[in-house]
């Protein structure tokens, strides 16, 4: 496994700050490196060295499951030293700027930052001033950009390729970093992609990314060969964008009613966390259309992936 991956090959960047920005290169190196992981992480013993003696951190100044514990998990089965900031527990609270308490943390001899921030560009903002690799875990509105390689993952694992595929992201849009990441990785692979929403929840310009607008589920859903169902970002809402959840849930909930009513059986994702009965009803999510928790699992080994791939950048002397 080692030998396999060590066979050489880098990313064509420094850091993964977002998709819009790397290479489809880069995506199947991911890829084809995530492959080799979920084998090691099929194993009885799930763990490689590749990550000895580098040390990560991992700064979350938003609220994290998924995406902090699998990448925590990514580094410790690499072997990484790891430590975690959580904001809420921090000096930031003190007055201290983002800068200031980075560059702290890599005083004690950090090698990467994984950071989520509210605000969107805070990564490409940190990678302007410190040296450090830095990996996206969702900055605001802007980009996630390990969820849109362990979705299009996901698709490739379920369906063969990404290539010529149709995916419909239907939800929160405006909101939405997965949806971004999503668009950008999913037309890198070749694929087509639909966004589906109220007209309110629509970023003005989103058309010119090259999507299909849609505003009417069924038609939507009987388009696609894949439904990713966002959640509506209620945190991120300063005024109302609909009446309420419950029109909401009429207009673009996906129940089991409209799922078996269509002509094909499509596949179903969410990148969590669920809003059970809002946009999702529980007996699609748990459904055997569902890929949802292969995506979360599927998360660890694009992780690792990726950790490895940029670690590979890091230059230290004996
Ligand atoms: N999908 C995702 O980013 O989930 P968390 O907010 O729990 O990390």
């Amino acid at each position: 496994m080692e030998d396999r991956i060590a066979l050489k090959k880098h990313l064509s960047t420094k850091h993964l700050l977002g998709i819009k920005n790397i290479t489809t290169d880069d995506i199947n190196l991911i890829f084809t490196t995530a492959d080799n992981f979920k084998e090691v992480l099929n194993r009885p013993i799930k763990k490689v060295p590749s990550l000895r003696d580098i040390t990560v951190a991992n700064l979350f100044f938003e609220n994290s499951t998924r995406t902090r514990i699998s990448f925590e998990l990514a580094e410790k089965r690499l072997s990484a030293d790891v430590v975690n900031f959580s904001a809420s527990t921090s000096a930031l609270k003190k007055g201290e700027t983002l800068v200031d308490t980075v560059n702290n943390i890599l005083a004690m001899k950090v090698d990467m930052v994984v950071m989520r921030h509210p605000n969107p560009g805070a990564c490409v903002y940190l990678s302007k001033h410190i040296d450090v690799n830095i990996i996206n875990a969702g900055d605001g509105a802007h980009e996630h950009p390990t969820q849109a390689l362990l979705d299009a993952y996901s698709i490739r694992e379920k369906l063969g390729d990404v290539k010529g595929k149709k995916v419909v992201i239907v939800g929160d849009i405006l909101h939405s970093r997965v949806a971004l990441s999503n668009i950008f990785c999913l037309q890198k692979l070749g694929a087509e992609v639909m966004v589906c929403g109220p007209t309110t929840l629509m970023p003005r310009h989103i058309g010119s990314l090259g999507v299909n607008v849609g505003h009417n589920l069924k038609e939507a859903l009987e388009w696609c060969d894949v439904a990713n169902m966002l959640r509506i970002q209620l945190e991120r809402q300063e005024i109302k964008y609909f009446p309420s959840l419950r029109e909401y849930t009429m207009m673009f909930g996906l129940n089991k009613e409209i799922l078996d009513s269509l002509s094909k059986k499509i596949t179903i994702m969410h990148p969590g966390p669920i809003n059970r009965g809002v946009e999702i009803t529980s007996d699609v999510a748990d459904s055997d259309q569902s890929i949802i928790l292969n995506q979360v699992e599927n998360g660890v080994a694009i992780r690792m992936a990726i950790l490895y791939l940029l670690a590979g950048k890091i230059e230290k002397s004996a």
